[in-house]
């Protein structure tokens, strides 16, 4: 098979460059002023008026309670799920078709990740295979200490601390199911919306269902502040906690330096809460435009034979951060990529999944059939918002 026709229709829709990047960062507002307003001030570090304003936009979009701005997603994922209670030795659920930071946060507090499927149509985590692992594989137990109930994996006898699904690409997963089923479990729920900034689900905002919702900022993300992250949750108890231990569990003083627990430097500076502040004001108009460029890919693939376009799922609005295909098998998919990246128009794979990483090959795993599916099947094209 031949992709030429594939590799001109996309070169025609972003003329007048030598090579496509696959999703370039976009700065046509307010960002210079914002960041040159930040230096004036002096305020560039984890102190200042963007810091404060990002959380309460943030909030805002999303429709969260409260909203905690870090300085990555990779930390706001590990402090979520701190603050959510997961503890060495404990088991966390999450999906291996994920970026490797899902994974690396649950196993920088010591527990382990349990990998489940994901489910074909919106590439997240598939909440029948949750149920039916969770229905065979662990039983309620009650906590003598706590008197509560708690999810335990009967084999190993390990606690099930944190469900993490992930809405890949862009695309909510059906997390409402998932958030049922972690209620039945007595499991928090913690979205890695790491890649969802502006999609929703029936409604209600990624990283809102369970108890809490994570974003990222990095310079390949809808927006981008450089480096960010972001936490969102409606209980204020878990809100505070996490603003605490990012900066350093710092008590507050003018001048004595007190701390009364072991914390993080995980808060946003805020020079880059003024890029973040400007990227923000622009998210509907980037996501109108990436979402125009759907209905024209999905027009374009629908023609093709061999090639899927992944179209947002039932019930959701999907930011289309990164537009993804699905080809025939694992030698179409080299065979694309190949052609593609030779021809000046970036493409990439899948990540690999991680249960096949070395770091995590002896992890627990559900029957992850679809993830191997997809991962040797699909590729993302080029995503960069058209201007
Ligand atoms: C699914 C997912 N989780 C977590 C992260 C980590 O975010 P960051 O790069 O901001 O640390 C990313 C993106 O980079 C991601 O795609």
């Amino acid at each position: 098979m031949n992709f030429k026709s594939t590799i001109e229709f996309i070169k025609a829709l972003y003329p007048n460059k030598g090579f496509i990047s696959l999703h370039e960062p976009k700065f046509v507002g307010n960002e210079k002023k914002y960041v040159v307003e930040t230096i004036e001030s002096t305020f560039v570090s984890s102190v200042g008026e963007f810091v404060n304003k990002f959380e309460h936009e943030i909030a805002s979009i999303t429709g969260a309670k409260y909203a905690v701005a870090i300085v990555n997603g990779t930390s706001a994922l590990h402090l979520a799920l701190k603050c959510a209670g997961v503890q060495n030795n404990d088991l966390v659920i999450t999906q291996s078709l994920s970026f490797i930071a899902t994974t690396n946060a649950i196993n920088y507090l010591g527990a382990e990740p349990v990998f489940i499927d994901v489910d074909l149509q919106t590439m997240g985590l598939c909440p029948i295979a949750l149920q039916n692992w969770l229905l065979s594989e662990t039983e309620l137990k009650i906590n003598k200490e706590t008197g509560r109930k708690e999810c335990i994996h009967i084999e190993s006898q390990k606690k099930i601390s944190a469900v993490v699904p992930m809405h890949t690409f862009g695309h909510p997963c059906v997390v409402d199911e998932i958030q049922t089923i972690c209620e039945t479990y007595q499991i928090p729920l913690i979205e890695d919306a790491a890649e969802s900034i502006g999609s929703q689900y029936k409604n209600k905002h990624t990283g809102t269902f369970g108890l809490a919702g994570v974003f990222s900022f990095n310079g390949n993300k809808t927006i981008t502040c450089g480096g960010g992250g972001a936490i969102i949750t409606n209980d204020e108890t878990f809100a505070k906690m996490a603003k605490h231990l990012s900066t350093q569990a710092k008590l507050p003083h003018k001048w004595e330096f007190n701390h009364d627990m072991v914390g993080y430097n995980y808060r946003m500076p805020n020079i880059n809460a003024a890029l973040a502040c400007a990227q923000l004001e622009q998210l509907n108009v980037f996501i109108e435009n990436k979402r125009e460029l759907a209905l024209i890919y999905n027009n374009f693939f629908e023609k093709t034979e061999d090639i899927i376009y992944k179209s947002e799922p039932i019930h959701s609005k999907s930011n289309y951060w990164l537009h993804t295909i699905q080809l025939m098998d694992l030698e179409q998919r080299n065979l694309f990529l190949t052609e593609t990246n030779d021809n000046g128009v970036m493409t990439r794979p899948t990540w690999t999944p991680t249960h096949l990483l070395p770091m995590y090959k002896n992890a627990i795993c559900g029957d992850l059939k679809n993830t191997i599916f997809l991962a040797d099947r699909l590729v993302n094209i080029s995503s960069s918002v058209r201007v």
